[in-house]
């Protein structure tokens, strides 16, 4: 061997164990990275799990408050008419079967005579119709539909959940100046006519 195949060798030695140490150097560099990468990603993966965690729930209260609320009474005719002597009662309370029995025989409602013209008792019974309990997605309607079968009551108050619901409350208390009956709603539900009988916002006047 010349002096220059020595030096060629030699060269070529360096030049692989250079090349050969980056390659390992640059493994290790891109393993490192990827470790950092995958735990970045993870702690990532992690708080944005947490926040659409948070999200979720934030949206299923949310949700399940729309879902047991009832829709706020916004006909006008209705409530002028039927709001003359009691607390406008929702439409997704009764069935729509129930509505119409109500409107067939208002000449003795309950004991009293309501008298209504045509237009009225028409935009009345529409509106009562297209939003009555069997047609709502409220989880209070439902359970109402449910509770009825095939009962067509004239009364919120005769439904079997609604009076499981208050059995505990004495006829006594019932006959308060501030209540009078249990068809008065909104006396003991606060928050009655926004559609929401939670029993969080019930108070029992004295
Ligand atoms: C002249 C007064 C008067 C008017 C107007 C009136 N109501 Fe009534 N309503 C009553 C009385 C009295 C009761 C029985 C309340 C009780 O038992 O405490 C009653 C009860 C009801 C109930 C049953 C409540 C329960 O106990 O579940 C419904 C439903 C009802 N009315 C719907 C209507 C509708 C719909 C209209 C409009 C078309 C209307 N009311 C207009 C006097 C009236
Ligand atoms: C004398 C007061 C009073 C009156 C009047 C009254 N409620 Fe209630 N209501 C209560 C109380 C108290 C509760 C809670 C019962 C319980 O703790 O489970 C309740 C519970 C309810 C619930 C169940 C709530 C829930 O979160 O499960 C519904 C629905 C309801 N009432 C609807 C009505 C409707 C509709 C009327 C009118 C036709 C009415 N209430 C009249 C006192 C009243």
């Amino acid at each position: 061997m010349n002096k220059k195949t020595k030096l060629i060798m030699f060269l070529t030695f360096i030049l692989f164990l250079f090349s050969g140490v980056h390659y390992l150097a640059m493994a290790d560099d891109h393993k490192e990275k990827k470790w950092y990468q995958k735990k970045a990603d993870h702690d990532d993966d992690h708080s944005h799990k947490d926040k659409h965690r948070k999200r979720k729930r934030e949206r299923n209260t949310d949700d399940e408050h729309h879902e047991n609320n009832l829709r706020q009474v916004n006909n006008p005719v209705y409530k002028e008419e039927c709001g003359a002597c009691h607390y406008v009662y929702q439409p997704e309370l009764l069935p729509s079967a129930s509505w119409a029995k109500i409107l067939e025989s208002l000449d003795d409602h309950f004991g009293d005579a309501v008298e209504l013209g045509n237009d009225e008792k028409k935009a009345i019974l529409d509106y009562l119709m297209t939003h009555s309990a069997e047609k709502s997605s409220s989880k209070r309607a439902i359970k109402i539909m449910r509770s009825l079968g095939n009962q067509v009551p004239l009364r919120i108050t005769d439904i079997d959940y609604i009076r499981k619901k208050h059995h505990e409350i004495s006829s006594d208390v019932l006959k308060r100046k501030s209540i009078g009956s249990l068809s008065n709603c909104s006396a003991c539900h606060t928050t009655a006519e926004s559609g929401i009988y939670d029993d969080d916002d019930v108070r029992i006047p004295q």
